[in-house]
């Protein structure tokens, strides 16, 4: 009797210095999230695909957030209707559920309020809401789906922000060898990697880059120590905020398969991670790394490829006669 009163404790404080250890990580692995609704996130992935959202008929947000090519176009900024020139880098959708907010700038809240914006975008998709739910609601194969996945008929912005938020919340990346890694298998990467690990950490970089999408989590400036020379004409935070202490603030990015999502920054302006390592090092943390620190670092940076989102590509209802025509030229 004595003993088993005795035993509890010492499994408690066990279980507790577990959990601890764990917690202690700035990195946390990536979990499948089992919080989505199938029908919707169906609907979502076509909406995603679908060009027929841009004035054009040609742009969908898979040309910009290529999920062939890591959630993101590997441009140094993006092109939009009539081949227009983009401010800033196109972030990776990937992992983005796990953003405090979305944009650089974190303009809008969640990915729903996120996903009206490109579409009435003149830089971008260049339709106009009430133009894109014009073309969806033309749509039979459209209208019945989104019956299916409401559970009412109708077509309009909430349901289309919706449903392709839904689909993004599944864009997640699991199982990176680093996660494996974190998870007790300490073959599952490079003895580089795991001293850039280290590094990442002693340094400082996990004190902005951390949780499971290593980044996503907060706002910070570019060239906390010293300044970060760029030709992008983009202010940061300071144009959501107002605030003057907010200029060239941008939310820190996942680096989740960064390895695939280059060039890096918002200005797309560097090409290479032993760059972009090197940059950070100096602007953020005024150290200069040395070419083996960089070498495991971005050893460290590769390991965090994870599975990629994986399912047949969507077949898209056809378009009727009685739907408004793409207007590709103007
Ligand atoms: C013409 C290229 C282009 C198209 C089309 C486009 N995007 Fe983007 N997307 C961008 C750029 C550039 C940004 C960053 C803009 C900023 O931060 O000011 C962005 C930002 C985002 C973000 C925020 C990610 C983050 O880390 O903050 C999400 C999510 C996103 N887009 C989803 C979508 C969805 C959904 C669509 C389709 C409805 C779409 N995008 C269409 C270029 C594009
Ligand atoms: C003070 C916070 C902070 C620290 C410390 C920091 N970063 Fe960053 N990191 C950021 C911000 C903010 C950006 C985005 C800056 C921009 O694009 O203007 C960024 C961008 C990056 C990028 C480019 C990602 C992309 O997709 O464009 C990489 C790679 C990176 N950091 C790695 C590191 C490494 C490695 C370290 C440590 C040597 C580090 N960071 C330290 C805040 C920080």
């Amino acid at each position: 009797m004595k003993s088993f009163v005795f035993k509890l404790p010492l499994v408690a404080a066990g279980l507790l210095a577990a959990g601890l250890a764990c917690a202690q990580e700035p990195v946390a692995p990536i979990e499948v999230p089992n919080d989505v609704n199938p029908a919707l996130v169906e609907l979502g992935k076509k909406l995603f695909f679908d060009p027929r959202l841009s004035k054009s008929g040609f742009i969908s947000c898979n040309s910009c957030h290529n999920l062939s090519m890591g959630g993101s176009d590997n441009l140094p900024t993006s092109i939009g209707h009539n081949w227009q020139q983009g401010p800033i880098n196109s972030p990776t959708v990937l992992n983005s559920r796990f953003n405090i907010k979305q944009f650089w700038d974190g303009r809008a809240e969640d990915l729903k309020e996120q996903a009206g914006g490109p579409i009435a975008n003149p830089g971008e998709m260049a339709s106009s809401h009430p133009a894109a739910i014009e073309v969806i609601s033309t749509i039979p194969g459209y209208i019945a789906e989104f019956e299916k996945a409401f559970g009412s008929p109708g077509v309009d912005l909430d349901r289309v922000t919706t449903a392709i938020a839904e689909f993004e919340k599944t864009l997640v990346t699991p199982n990176a060898p680093f996660d494996r890694y974190l998870a007790g298998d300490k073959n599952a990467i490079s003895a580089d990697a795991a001293a850039g690990y280290e590094l990442f950490k002693s340094v400082g970089c996990a004190s902005c880059h951390n949780g499971p999408a290593v980044g996503g989590g907060m706002f910070m400036k570019m060239g906390v120590v010293a300044p970060y020379e760029t030709k992008s004409a983009a202010a940061g935070r300071v144009e959501v905020t107002g605030n003057e202490a907010d200029r060239n603030v941008f939310k820190v990015p996942t680096l989740r398969n960064v390895a695939l999502t280059y060039p890096y920054f918002h200005d797309g302006a560097v090409w290479s991670l032993d760059e972009a390592v090197d940059i950070m090092a100096k602007v953020q943390l005024g150290r200069t790394l040395d070419e083996t620190q960089r070498k495991q670092i971005v050893a460290f940076l590769e390991s965090l490829t994870g599975d990629q989102p994986k399912f047949d590509l969507p077949i898209l209802p056809p378009s009727v006669p009685a739907t408004p025509k793409p207007e590709p030229f103007n």
